[in-house]
């Protein structure tokens, strides 16, 4: 039974107020998570409540703070925490509205998680272990961001991640450490070239791009300059975050002062395809762009994977209308885009249902907080995207991946080429 429930306001990467809960349960046991935020955020996401004002630029949390508080409590106070399922259906009507927006998504989030938490440490056993069930479970790929771009990095690229995957490695650690040199590849390159200019929101290169080829022509190189066969061993996966320069099949690309409908978007990145190592591609279409989402995936899903992020909203009924159009086949799966624990997964079960790939991801807006490291393994996902290379909210996801395929010895199963559902794979 839950014991006691306490919301405090603690702050994330960017230096923004976030909502921490701690929950400690009658036999002692004490779970804790904080709540992530997005920057390019999706329309159908729950609401993350913020104060307004002009406070900390309008994003202060006494609100979502209180919530927890004040109202969530109270009504989960004595209640039989075992059921998360139970729990977060509880959360889900105490709010009362379909986004979230009376008691805030970021309040609910923080809440179901470190009630997961709290059950996993009650039960003696990690949480990826709780979750799996005993179920087989696999060690996800990384998808790594090496540069930043779009609404990370005041649109310096139009792209907003550009990332790799290092899917013929043998172990979630030789993936990392196969990354870790081709990071380094590619800060030389830039520096030799007056190219980095620091450091975008998730860590990775601040790029001085002429262009999004450029961009990809030197993640190119650094993956051959690092030692690695392009598409054989590593690959590029894109999140073009489309949403952030377009809607309504309208796309205006920053660098080039080009505006593009939607057939032109879907060729440019088709000629990117054609001439890069790309395996991934994330939003590449607006998410209104229904159409172009299943004109994308029919010329280019049989060949790479096309993610929904803003499209889908890691919203189980739009996995499954995704996966009856043939408009996408993965599904980027955020917590906090769902509302809870529960809601998250059955977005990943549709998913895997589909047979799409399935990625647990972070936001833009992290913290210390490792709970998607025990999700991306405990719900066998395949895949983990957490951002770059360097910054310790973003380290400490991978460092926690690294414990947990230590903790299985020989028994752990990477998921490399596995983690992939499009039929090239
Ligand atoms: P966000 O970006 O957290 O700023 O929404 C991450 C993503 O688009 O995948
Ligand atoms: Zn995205």
């Amino acid at each position: 039974r839950i014991a006691q429930l306490h919301g405090r306001r603690v702050w994330d990467s960017r230096g923004r107020p976030t909502v921490e809960v701690e929950v400690r349960l009658e036999d002692g046991a004490i779970g804790r998570a904080i709540a992530p935020a997005g920057a390019s955020t999706g329309q159908g996401e729950v609401l993350d409540l913020r104060d307004g004002g002009s406070r900390f630029g309008g994003l202060d949390v006494h609100r979502a703070v209180g919530s927890v508080n004040d109202e969530i409590a109270p009504a989960l106070l004595a209640l039989d925490a075992t059921d998360q399922e139970v729990v977060d259906r509880l959360l889900v009507d105490l709010d009362g509205t379909p986004d979230r927006s009376r008691l805030g998504g970021n309040a609910i989030v923080a809440t179901s998680m470190a009630i997961l938490h709290a059950i996993a440490k009650s039960a003696g056993v990690p949480l990826w272990q709780h979750l799996s069930g005993g179920r087989p479970v696999r060690i996800p790929l990384p998808e790594i961001q090496i540069f930043g771009g779009g609404a990370h990095a005041d649109r310096r690229v139009d792209v907003q991640d550009f990332m790799v995957v290092c899917p013929a490695a043998g172990s979630f650690s030789e993936a990392l450490d196969w990354t870790a040199e081709i990071y380094l590849a590619a800060g030389s390159l830039m520096r030799r070239a007056g190219k980095a200019q620091g450091v975008a929101d998730e860590g990775g290169f601040w790029p001085a791009f002429d262009s999004n080829e450029e961009a990809l022509e030197t993640l190119t190189r650094a993956i051959e300059t690092a030692g690695f066969a392009p598409a054989a061993q590593v690959g590029i996966s894109l999140d073009v975050a489309a949403s952030q320069f377009g809607s309504g099949g309208r796309y205006t690309l920053a660098l080039d002062d080009r505006t593009l409908d939607t057939a032109a978007l879907v060729d440019m990145l088709g000629g990117w395809i054609e001439q890069y190592p790309i395996l991934s591609v994330e939003d590449p279409v607006g998410e209104d762009d229904h159409e172009g989402m299943v004109e994308f995936t029919s010329r280019y899903g049989h060949r790479c994977q096309v993610i929904g992020d803003d499209y889908l909203v890691t919203n189980a009924k739009r996995v499954e209308a995704a996966a009856t159009d043939g408009a996408a086949n993965a599904v980027l799966v955020k917590p906090n885009q769902a509302g809870t624990v529960t809601e998250a997964f059955q977005a990943l079960r549709a998913g895997k249902e589909a047979g799409f790939g399935t990625i647990v991801s972070a936001r833009s807006g992290e913290s210390e907080d490792v709970t998607i490291a025990h999700l991306s393994v405990g719900w066998d996902a395949g895949q983990l995207k957490v951002g770059s290379f360097t910054r310790s909210e973003r380290m400490a996801k991978w460092n926690e991946v690294l414990r947990i395929e230590e903790s299985l010895g020989d028994s752990a199963e990477f998921s490399g080429w596995s983690a992939f559902t499009f039929p090239g794979s």
